[in-house]
């Protein structure tokens, strides 16, 4: 199937080749006005500026798309979700309002562990229903790459069920999918007193099965004071890289507790949150190769200070952003108000955010060379804006559905 796109105002973030952007490169956006793209069995084949199109015949395509006055952008990739869950917690929520904190709610057997309880009761098959239904709901809201953690299970058993439905939505959507074993999300309540017990169930009895059936690209940990310290984190993660497994972690979200220099120590591709950065935090994470994920909406969700961004190009961190779709802390994957919010709240330019919701969050899946970019030989996953004044507009309307359409890999939702 070959397609043509003619006529576009701009296309956005046109690149020859791939780099991971930090400090000044994040706010370089390139674009091709007035230009056209071809697509081949889903792959860009070409794109160029409309003059120099007149050499190609209009016949030689199975289709023709117009997107005269539109935008188009890659589509969004989000590094950072937890999409396979059970019900919802809004009660929760309503606790939050009247008062309760956190780590109140975590204490009282709420939190993960209450979604933990849901998730052990649910089917592999309401499972995957319902992280359907999320994966096509993020697809219309532009994202075309997405990571998904498992973390709701925490036995064996529950841990592996999360695995394997992830593996069958990677099967199922045309959407690229990396997958993430987060059985270090808290402790279970049998193990509250046994870190070393569920630690070596993790390591002993979840890790081999996950090695052996591929399960998983990544391992996770959540680095916190009250879940699991820097010391347990390395423990959990040199296990895991044994078996091939690159970590991926949750630090600094509610406290600095070294979480950042264990990960950069581990090689970890990313480290994730980061509402809590000492200067030594933001220190070692700029003279690293791994990438600082900020998850705003978290941030806003639970009403705390928002990740220091401005701080964090200046000191020349490679940055990228995500939804971190969850049941408690971000129950949203719409990554148009990601990027939005970054702008508004940290003081992102809409330039730093697209690329940092598209290139860099690629990088974070290790998903450079598929996604993220408009580059020959990448994925058609591509965002259709309606006719806007200019790109600053994206982010600005906030409350807009600025989408007119979505293409994931040559095909429209
Ligand atoms: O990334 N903080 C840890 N994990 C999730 C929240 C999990 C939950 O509350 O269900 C997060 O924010
Ligand atoms: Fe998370």
């Amino acid at each position: 199937m070959t397609i043509l796109i003619r006529n576009i105002a701009s296309l956005f973030n046109v690149r020859s080749e791939n780099n991971l952007l930090r400090g000044e490169e994040l706010a370089i956006l390139p674009k091709l006005d007035n230009a056209y793209l071809i697509i081949e069995n889903g792959l860009i084949a070409d794109f160029g500026s409309m003059e120099n199109l007149k050499s190609v015949k209009a016949n030689s395509f199975e289709n023709i798309i117009d997107a005269f006055g539109q935008f188009i952008l890659p589509a969004w990739c989000d590094s950072h979700t937890h999409i396979v869950f059970a019900g919802s917690r809004e009660h929760e929520f309503v606790d939050k309002i009247n008062g309760l904190s956190y780590a109140e709610i975590a204490a009282k057997g709420g939190g993960i562990l209450n979604s933990a309880n849901k998730l052990h009761e649910a089917s592999d098959d309401q499972l995957f229903n319902e992280a359907w239904k999320r994966l096509e709901e993020i697809a219309h809201f532009g994202t075309g790459a997405v990571e998904i953690k498992s973390g709701y299970g925490l036995t064996v058993a529950s841990e592996l069920k999360m695995l394997r439905v992830i593996k069958k939505l990677k099967e199922k959507s045309t959407l690229s999918i990396k997958s993430t074993f987060l059985g270090a999300h808290t402790f279970p309540l049998h193990y509250k007193e046994n870190h070393e017990g569920y630690i070596n169930e993790i390591i002993d009895e979840m890790l081999p099965v996950i090695a052996t059936e591929k399960l998983a690209d990544y391992i996770d940990v959540f680095c916190e004071t009250g879940f699991f310290s820097p010391e347990e984190m390395i423990r959990i993660c040199k296990a895991g890289k044994a078996l091939g497994l690159k970590p991926k972690l949750h630090v600094n979200q509610l406290n600095s507790i070294g979480g950042i220099k264990a990960a950069i120590e581990l090689d970890a591709i990313s480290v994730d949150h980061l509402e809590t950065m000492t200067d030594q935090d933001v220190a070692d994470l700029s003279g690293s190769s791994t990438i600082g994920t900020l998850l705003p909406t978290a941030a806003y969700f639970l009403r705390m200070p928002f990740q220091p961004a401005r701080q964090l190009i200046k000191s020349g961190c490679a940055i990228s952003l995500a939804s971190d779709f969850n049941p408690g802390s971000s129950p949203s994957g719409n990554m148009n108000q990601v990027v939005s919010m970054s702008c508004i709240q940290m003081k992102m330019l809409p330039q730093e955010a697209i690329n940092a919701a598209t290139i860099n969050g690629a990088y974070a899946m290790e998903l450079e060379n598929e996604v993220g970019s408009i580059m020959k030989g990448k994925k058609a996953n591509l965002i259709f804006t309606k006719p806007i004044p200019s790109i600053s507009y994206y982010p600005y309307a906030f409350g807009s559905n600025l989408i007119d359409k979505v293409m994931i890999a040559g095909n429209i939702l």
